[in-house]
């Protein structure tokens, strides 16, 4: 089978890496991946726009596409590949509807009785201003923007005034619905699910960490390290997780939205138990590089059994070891602007999994050209183990203004 990963990012790297190691797949691209991925033995094809990507799959006859960002699962790729009998693994655009509209999503996660937080809808400034109003403050109040906003779209008020300002700043840059939600408060940690239409299998847990210090109130960033599985998480949480997956995707094909492909849930633990904050239609980056490399299960054959609907019957098998992703970025990440170009230079052998995302090559070597550049990914047998061999092999990176967070796995 000839498989081709759309994406660039370390989300991509590991995906393609984990198929690659499947008997089924005869040869793999990543379109249009990255210098780095070539490094460690991928196949890249410099093609990145919809026209481009299906024209090279009929010229390579390729078999199956996976789709990593959800910019290209919004376009209408799979549309164009279905057309020409190719098959691609990722949701439609319709019903990607679950990440790119924060009210669809809670209108489904209300029909499907999955626990999320309480919600109003303040479809004007002035109507969402009348709610926050009537909000006391004892809990801080939650203000969302209801489509995609990379991250900056949601703000945690702690008072009237704070609140206000977020209406009005919110309100201004995405417009209006805004969601004004109850505060959770808890642990935060994600699932993923791999779905055919109909069933799914539960891939596992990961826990991210998104700020860019161990400082709370330190800037939102697309997430620094990762570690799975979750451990905090009960085997009844476990059910629990596998019931929200099975009722939002029954709730779904309700409505004539059959969902396939990647289901990504963020969730929160708090003392009365698991609240779904969001979905996203799509892997974690970086939760995919910590939850992959745990896979036993042939990963190529899930998706080929999700495309032909054929889950129903099959399980996700994944190591028992605990894995542990540390993320190297460029300095002036997250805000900018960043310090690039800079050569990536690898000391001595890096004995873990090495996933690249923003560099380029310049002059022949291997440079920083984007915010997260590059993570190491290691398993063993505790998380303080995987930590241990983690943050070894990232300290023999090394790249001018290279900055890690050390706390990833504490
Ligand atoms: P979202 O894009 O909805 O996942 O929100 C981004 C982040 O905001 C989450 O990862 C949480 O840390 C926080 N957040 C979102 N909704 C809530 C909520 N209802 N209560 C507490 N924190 C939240
Ligand atoms: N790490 C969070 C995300 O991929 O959205």
């Amino acid at each position: 089978m000839k498989v081709v990963v759309v994406g660039k990012g370390g989300r991509e790297h590991a995906l393609a890496q984990k198929l690659k190691e499947s008997s089924s797949v005869t040869d793999l691209w990543v379109c249009p991946g990255n210098p780095g991925m070539s490094l460690t033995g991928l196949q890249c094809a410099d093609v990145e726009t919809t026209e481009e990507i299906e024209r090279f799959c009929l010229q390579n006859a390729v078999n199956l596409v996976v789709v990593g960002p959800e910019a290209s699962i919004l376009s209408d790729l799979k549309q164009r590949l279905q057309s020409q009998g190719i098959s691609c693994f990722a949701p439609s655009a319709k019903v990607a509807a679950l990440e790119s509209s924060k009210l669809f999503c809670k209108g489904i996660l209300k029909d499907a009785g999955v626990p999320t937080a309480a919600c109003l809808v303040g479809y004007s400034e002035k109507e969402a201003l009348q709610f926050i109003q009537q909000h006391d403050f004892t809990q801080p109040l939650v203000v969302k923007a209801d489509g995609l906003a990379q991250g900056k779209g949601v703000w945690v008020c702690e008072s009237l005034a704070k609140a206000r300002e977020a209406v009005q700043v919110l309100g201004s840059q995405y417009g209006f619905p805004l969601l004004l939600e109850e505060c959770l408060v808890g642990k935060e940690l994600s699932a993923f699910a791999l779905c055919d239409g109909k069933d799914f299998v539960l891939l596992g847990t990961a826990c991210d960490y998104k700020r860019i210090t161990p400082d709370p109130f330190s800037a939102n960033t697309g997430g620094m390290g990762a570690y799975s599985p979750c451990d905090f998480i009960t085997p009844e949480d476990e059910k629990t997780l596998r019931e929200f997956f099975a009722k939002t995707l029954a709730c779904l094909h309700s409505k004539n939205l059959s969902y396939q492909g990647f289901l990504f849930a963020g969730l929160m633990k708090t003392s009365e138990g698991l609240f779904v904050l969001e979905y996203n239609v799509r892997l974690g980056d970086p939760e995919t590089q910590a939850l992959l490399p745990r896979l036993k299960t042939d990963l190529a054959q899930l998706i080929v059994a999700a495309v032909t609907h054929n889950l129903q019957n099959q399980v996700c098998e994944l190591k028992p070891e605990v894995s542990v992703h540390v993320v190297a970025v460029s300095e002036g990440y997250p805000q900018g602007p960043l310090n690039t170009g800079h050569p990536v230079a690898i000391q001595s052998r890096v004995l873990q999994q090495l996933y690249y995302a923003g560099v380029c090559e310049k002059q022949n070597a291997l440079v920083n050209s984007g915010g997260r550049v590059l993570g190491v990914t290691a398993l063993g047998s505790s998380k303080e183990q995987a930590r241990v061999l983690a943050y070894q092999d990232i300290h023999k990176v090394s790249f001018k203004g290279m900055y890690v967070r050390e706390d990833i796995g504490l």
